[in-house]
């Protein structure tokens, strides 16, 4: 019960392993605003999980993050725990690529972070204690094929993450996890168009992996929550791998 008492704010909340961190925040005595661009999905994630509220927003649009974080603590009564872990993916050759479409992955990527910290914060430090926790990818780390703006945009997470680190303690930590293949939302498509089942396009996609697998979202939940929690308690400005191993080859 590492989260009795505790209010998580998380974007991207509504699938994957911003939804699966909501619950095992959940599980162990805490509450969730699940903040989502897909209001219905929020709306019926926060249903299943009991203390919860589902929340609109754009996290890339500064108005709507601050309407999320104050109706937040208007709602629920402050903020603890936050993951900024909205966001999609797009593989394409640059040369496919305009400064438009750059810079709207940008805007969720890198400004959503920065916008869901911004407003967060302050919640946080005038409660005296809270932990943040961004979310980037092994694209951040190693390069990958049609990754260039999606692997620039998770590098800039971890930066951020680690500027951030000293301008929020010592009252407030933050961490990144940088998840490799994960089974969410956002890959399952992917999977299955490689594979044709996605039973077969997991196994594909985990087949260069050293432990021979993709992730569960649980997976990766279990890192954000480690961090989150009290067990990081010296931790802040670190960026935690959590990849199976495809990033030590
Ligand atoms: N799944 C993987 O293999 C993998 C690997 C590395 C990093 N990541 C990162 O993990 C994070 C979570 O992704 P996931 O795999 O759980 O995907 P997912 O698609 O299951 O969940 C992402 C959620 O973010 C929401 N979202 C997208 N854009 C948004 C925006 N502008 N404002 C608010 N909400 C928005 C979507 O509606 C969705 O509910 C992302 O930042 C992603 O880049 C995922």
């Amino acid at each position: 019960m590492r989260f009795e008492n505790k209010i998580l704010f998380v974007t991207g909340g509504a699938s994957g392993i911003g939804r699966a961190t909501a619950a095992r925040v959940v599980a162990e005595g805490g509450v969730a605003a699940i903040v989502d661009l897909d209001l219905a999905k929020a709306q019926a994630v926060a249903a299943e999980l009991p203390g919860c509220i589902g929340l609109s927003a754009n996290v890339a649009d500064e108005a709507q993050v601050k309407a999320a974080v104050d109706a937040t603590v208007a709602k629920l009564g402050g903020i603890d725990l936050v993951l900024a872990c909205a966001g999609h993916a797009e593989f394409d050759l640059i040369s496919e690529w305009d400064s438009a479409r750059f810079n709207r992955l940008m805007e969720v990527h890198v400004g959503g972070t920065f916008l869901t910290a911004k407003y967060t914060n302050p919640i946080m430090q005038s409660r005296g204690a809270g932990s943040l926790v961004t979310i980037a990818s092994t694209a951040s780390i190693v390069a990958q094929r049609l990754n260039v703006p999606y692997g620039a945009a998770k590098a800039a997470i971890t930066g951020f993450t680690r500027q951030f680190a000293l301008e929020a303690a010592p009252a407030v930590r933050v961490n990144c996890v940088a998840p490799g293949r994960t089974l969410t939302g956002m890959t399952e498509p992917l999977m299955l168009a490689r594979g044709g089942t996605l039973e077969k396009g997991a196994e594909m996609f985990g087949a260069n992996i050293p432990l021979k697998r993709v992730a569960q979202a649980e997976e990766l939940a279990a890192a954000v929550c480690f961090l989150l929690s009290d067990d990081a308690s010296f931790m802040t400005g670190a960026t935690l791998v959590v990849d199976g191993g495809e990033t030590i080859q």
